[in-house]
């Protein structure tokens, strides 16, 4: 295997809280090892118009704090065709860069380790998305930030549910995983939480709002994962506000783009620092193709072709907690 000399990084896909402080530990990790760091500007896009340069330590100054990406991201069409990648291809070569640092979710894997297998690059992908659906990692980059994100915001959505006795339908991201609103919604007490991975019986939820309503509950929150399989909170309010009667008004909220935001958490900022220096030693242990999680605390690569394949299931013991958080004295038939 040719010696590693020269490294790229780049942020693919929707950016997460922490992203910078990945890139700032790979370009530190790269120069403690010895290696010149090159940044790629707006993913595989940048890849293909030489958006390339040479990042030194005081480039990644005063960004480990920040949300966003400073790199900047984008999902690139041209690079799944094969004249993207070869132009991708030839413009690394112009730099000397003998291997690719990958941060981002699963279509961003996905394209890496084609393009790793199609030119012999190796890659590491560190995963970074507020979704949190990697398998091979217990947590992704941005998870932690967006989940105290949202439970700040559904906690004041709650006093002015209470103050009005409204019903409240939030909608959190997560086209195909529920960990947001799962994780939420326990840490926000909310009365019910539906996600992509349980299917959604409206008439089962109206019943279920009545015995809440019985219990002289005067208002509520209902998290709803994008992704659900029944439609996005204001479906699925519609289809409940139909014949409902109960609690003065119903609102729907979508927190949509917030959660993207923001300076990411002390657990985000530790995290990617974590991954971002075992993605530079995974590299130069001659790893290619995996990506880089922690698993019990403990470093691990996984191929990509799994991390990507196989979605991380959401445990669900976790939507039993929900239902054992709202008991009643009067309904004690709990499946635990
Ligand atoms: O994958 C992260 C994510 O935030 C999803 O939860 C959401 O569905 C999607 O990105 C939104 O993407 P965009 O910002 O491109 O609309």
């Amino acid at each position: 295997m040719k010696k590693i000399e020269r490294i790229g990084v780049l942020t693919s896909g929707g950016d997460s809280p922490g992203m910078n402080a990945a890139i700032r530990a790979v370009v530190r990790a790269g120069i403690h090892n010895g290696l010149e760091v090159f940044g790629i500007h707006q993913g595989y896009k940048g890849m293909i118009d030489n958006e390339i340069h040479r990042l030194k330590s005081r480039d990644v100054a005063n960004i480990l704090h920040r949300g966003g990406t400073f790199l900047k991201t984008a999902r690139s069409s041209r690079f799944r065709t094969e004249e993207g990648r070869k132009q991708a291809y030839l413009n690394l070569k112009k730099h000397n860069i003998d291997a690719l640092i990958i941060i981002g979710g699963d279509g961003s894997f996905r394209g890496a380790d084609f393009f790793s297998q199609e030119y012999d690059i190796p890659v590491i992908g560190i995963p970074g998305t507020i979704d949190n659906d990697m398998y091979g990692t217990d947590y992704c980059i941005g998870y932690d930030t967006a989940l105290n994100t949202v439970v700040d915001a559904v906690d004041k959505i709650r006093d002015t549910a209470g103050a009005h006795n409204r019903l409240f339908f939030i909608e959190v991201m997560g086209r195909d995983s529920g960990f947001l609103a799962l994780r939420s919604g326990i840490a926000t007490g909310a009365e019910a939480v539906l996600i992509p991975e349980a299917e959604t019986h409206i008439d089962e939820l109206k019943k279920y709002l009545n015995e809440d309503y019985s219990r002289k509950k005067s208002s509520g929150i209902i998290i709803v994962a994008e992704g659900d399989d029944a439609g996005g909170a204001y479906k699925i309010a519609e289809l409940v506000k139909k014949d409902y009667k109960h609690y003065d008004d119903i609102r729907v909220t979508v927190l949509g783009h917030v959660q993207r935001g923001g300076s990411p958490s002390a657990f985000d900022r530790n995290l990617a620092s974590y991954l971002g220096i075992h993605a530079v030693k995974g590299l130069l242990e001659g790893k290619t193709n995996v990506m880089v999680g922690i698993i019990h605390k403990t470093p691990a690569y996984t191929p990509i072709e799994q991390s990507t394949k196989h979605n991380k299931r959401v445990n669900p013991d976790l939507l039993n907690c929900i239902t054992v958080l709202n008991a009643y004295e009067n309904n004690l038939d709990f499946n635990l």
